[in-house]
């Protein structure tokens, strides 16, 4: 990246990333992953010039009117550029010394042309939601409220995305920046800044909105759901963690069948209760409750023919192309038949397996654990939800993360219903320490993500 500004520079059209321009027969441009073709039934030669990317789309213009077309022909053409805009096949680009100093390129399906808009206000501020990032060859600044992203290639112009006066402004090229920032999102007008801070949108954090939309469809461009973009590349991760057999384990009883409960009265016992105490939990509630939630019922080896790329398993709960990524572990201080540690069940082998005994961590998790429950006493065990994210993004693009915090749920309501059934008190929590339950696992942040807490105990009798 280097700067070009100072030279001469000019607003060009280009066809954008996907979009393919072809002139046999009926001239088309097609954007590979549309439904839809956009026929361009004149002006085929100055499409062309399109399609080139480099070219002063006044020069475009300007040939077309020394072609003698009526105003109403150009017009019809500026029309169809503005729609084929609106609709994400074009992008608007900078362009000095052949250089591309920067993009507005579309990233969203909402109907707007960009540049089209209203008269720009004087003074214009950044969103609080922009954010940037470094690309392979370019600075990405988005608001994914919006529907273009700005690429930014030479890297002297990102200092015009803070607080401009646009009368100030003198230079060509920052002058058609500002406008991109504009149409991108990343600079705003003063009201719309204070509407990001008042109720409504100024509820949203700026991290948050982004994921919101990057994980869903219709406001970004981006392959969203099963798109298997790892397949072929690296096997998929093994559906059951490989239990460590150098660490101590612990085998659990056989579980009891779950007490004869109607499903109206499980739900309608369910309540959270956060104290623990009068009756402790035996290593055989641990049993039941481990087993009637997350044992391994089966497991499902791949097989092309049906569809299924990787090996998947059944188990109690649902779950999202029954790649159960979730992985449990048990932290607690001890009770009868199981000494103070963090545990790892392991799923298949109805056994609890050893990762740390070190107390500061135990506590620490405790204590964090207690503090989110509003102060409630110490749990007498803190179930650590961890995420194999891998098993997801091996086959999802842009949704594994918002899948596993889905999957994370279902797990809390499975350990709700069970645990009512048993009698047991459960708690979801919000809010965990991820570094602490990636230390007391001894597990890798980027293999296993920790994604959710869940105290249980005996229950006070007066709580039943
Ligand atoms: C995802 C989730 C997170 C929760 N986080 C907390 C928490 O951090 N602290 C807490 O004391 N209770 C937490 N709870 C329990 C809720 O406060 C409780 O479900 C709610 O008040 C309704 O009460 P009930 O569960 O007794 O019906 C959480 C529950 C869920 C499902």
């Amino acid at each position: 990246m280097s700067s070009s500004l100072g030279h001469h520079s000019f607003l060009s059209v280009a066809l954008a990333p996907g979009a393919v321009f072809s002139s046999q027969g009926t001239p088309t441009i097609t954007l590979k992953d549309r439904e839809w073709p956009l026929p361009i039934e004149e002006h085929w030669a100055a499409w062309h010039d399109v399609a080139d990317g480099t070219i002063d789309y006044e020069v475009v213009l300007d040939k077309l009117s020394e072609g003698n077309l009526s105003s109403h022909h150009i017009a019809t053409f500026i029309n169809t550029v503005q729609q084929a805009m609106a609709l994400g096949w074009l992008e608007y680009r900078i362009i000095s010394n052949r250089k591309i100093l920067a993009k507005l390129r579309p990233i969203g399906k909402l109907l707007h042309n960009p540049l089209s808009k209203a008269l720009m206000p004087k003074v214009l501020t950044p969103s609080r939601f922009t954010t940037t990032r470094m690309e392979a060859d370019f600075i990405l600044a988005k608001n994914s409220r919006f529907g273009h992203a700005l690429d930014i290639y030479d890297p002297t112009l990102l200092i015009n995305l803070f607080s401009v006066h646009r009368n100030l402004i003198e230079d060509k090229t920052k002058q058609l920046f500002v406008k991109f920032a504009y149409a991108s999102g990343t600079l705003i007008d003063e009201e719309s800044a204070l509407l990001e801070q008042t109720p409504g949108l100024g509820f949203w954090e700026a991290h948050e909105l982004d994921f919101h939309n990057q994980s869903r469809l219709g406001n970004n461009l981006n392959p969203v759901g099963g798109v298997f973009s790892w397949k072929g590349k690296v096997p998929s991760l093994p559906a059951l963690k490989a239990p460590d057999i150098s660490r101590l384990t612990v085998k659990l009883p056989s579980a009891h069948e779950l007490p004869l409960l109607s499903l109206n009265d499980v739900i309608n016992l369910r309540k959270s209760i956060r104290e623990h105490g009068d009756r402790c939990m035996t290593l055989q509630d641990l049993s039941n409750f481990l087993w009637h939630s997350l044992r391994v019922k089966e497991v499902l080896e791949p097989n092309e023919a049906t569809g299924l790329f990787y090996e998947a398993s059944i188990r109690p709960y649902p779950c999202g192309g029954a790649a159960y990524e979730l992985e449990v572990y048990i932290a607690t201080l001890g009770f009868d038949g199981l000494n103070a540690g963090v545990w790892w069940y392991d799923p298949m082998n109805h056994t609890l397996e050893l990762r740390s005994d070190k107390s500061n961590l135990i506590d620490g998790l405790l204590q964090t654990a207690s503090i989110s429950a509003a102060g409630s006493g110490i749990p007498e065990v803190l179930l650590l939800i961890t995420s194999r994210l891998g098993r997801l993004s091996w086959k999802y693009r842009s949704i594994s993360y918002a899948v596993t915090l889905k999957h994370t749920g279902v797990l809390y309501q499975t350990f709700y219903m069970i645990a009512t059934a048993l009698g047991l008190a459960p708690c979801g929590l919000g809010a965990g320490n991820s570094v602490l339950a990636n230390l007391a696992t001894d597990t890798d942040p980027n293999d296993e993500a920790s994604v959710g807490e869940f105290m249980l105990g005996g229950p006070l009798k007066k709580a039943n």
